[in-house]
């Protein structure tokens, strides 16, 4: 991971540190997905070991000065019809720091990382009945391109959202 370096970051009066995951965090972030998200949408502990595992996957974890967990994001890298794109899997804010820039800062920081390892876009599912997501999303430039029908649940419709991004460094998968 090569994200273990990044410097305190001022997110609107809150300090926190943008590091790359390590195995410790496993329970920590397990923990705050089932606080963000609804059975169903919410990811189980193996899953998690799986995708923060996943060679073309990485996860960036934002903590407070205290070493607490405020939030982190979970990506893919993937080629599809020859162009690499990034697929954001999750991102969750601690319910008692939202709105102070953290989720902002890990999309960027997590962008930043795909375009060097040469993504072009950068896609991502959001519920049909979650406008606050949409908007923090259309808020960093993401555009409503499909809807997928019984996305979540097999009831629950997903909005995909997608952002082309410049490419830093091209590599291969
Ligand atoms: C969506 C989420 C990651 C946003 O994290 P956050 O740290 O609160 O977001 P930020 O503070 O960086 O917000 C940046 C901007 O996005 C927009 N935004 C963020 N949350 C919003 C909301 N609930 N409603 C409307 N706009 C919102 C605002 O424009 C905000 O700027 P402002 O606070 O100056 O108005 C967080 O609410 C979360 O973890 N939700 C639960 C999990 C989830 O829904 N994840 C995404 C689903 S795919």
């Amino acid at each position: 991971m090569e994200h273990d370096s990044h410097p305190l970051v001022q997110a609107n009066r809150n300090p926190v540190r943008l590091r790359g995951f390590v195995r410790d965090d496993l329970p920590a972030i397990y923990a705050l997905d089932q606080i963000c998200f609804r059975k169903g949408i919410s990811y189980s502990l193996a899953e998690f070991e799986l995708l923060t595992t996943h060679a073309s996957s990485f996860c960036l974890i934002a903590e407070t000065a205290e070493k607490r967990l405020a939030g982190f994001a979970v990506t893919e890298r993937t080629r599809r019809g020859g162009v690499i794109s990034g697929h954001i899997i999750t991102i969750d804010v601690d319910p008692a720091c939202r709105r102070r820039g953290i989720g902002r800062l890990l999309m960027l920081a997590l962008e930043e990382e795909l375009a060097k390892r040469g993504a072009r876009r950068c896609v991502l599912e959001v519920a049909t009945d979650d406008p606050g997501a949409q908007e923090f999303y259309s808020g960093l430039g993401y555009q409503t391109t499909a809807r997928l029908r019984g996305y979540y649940m097999g009831s629950l419709d997903a909005m995909v959202m997608e952002k082309k991004m410049t490419v830093a460094k091209t590599e291969t998968l």
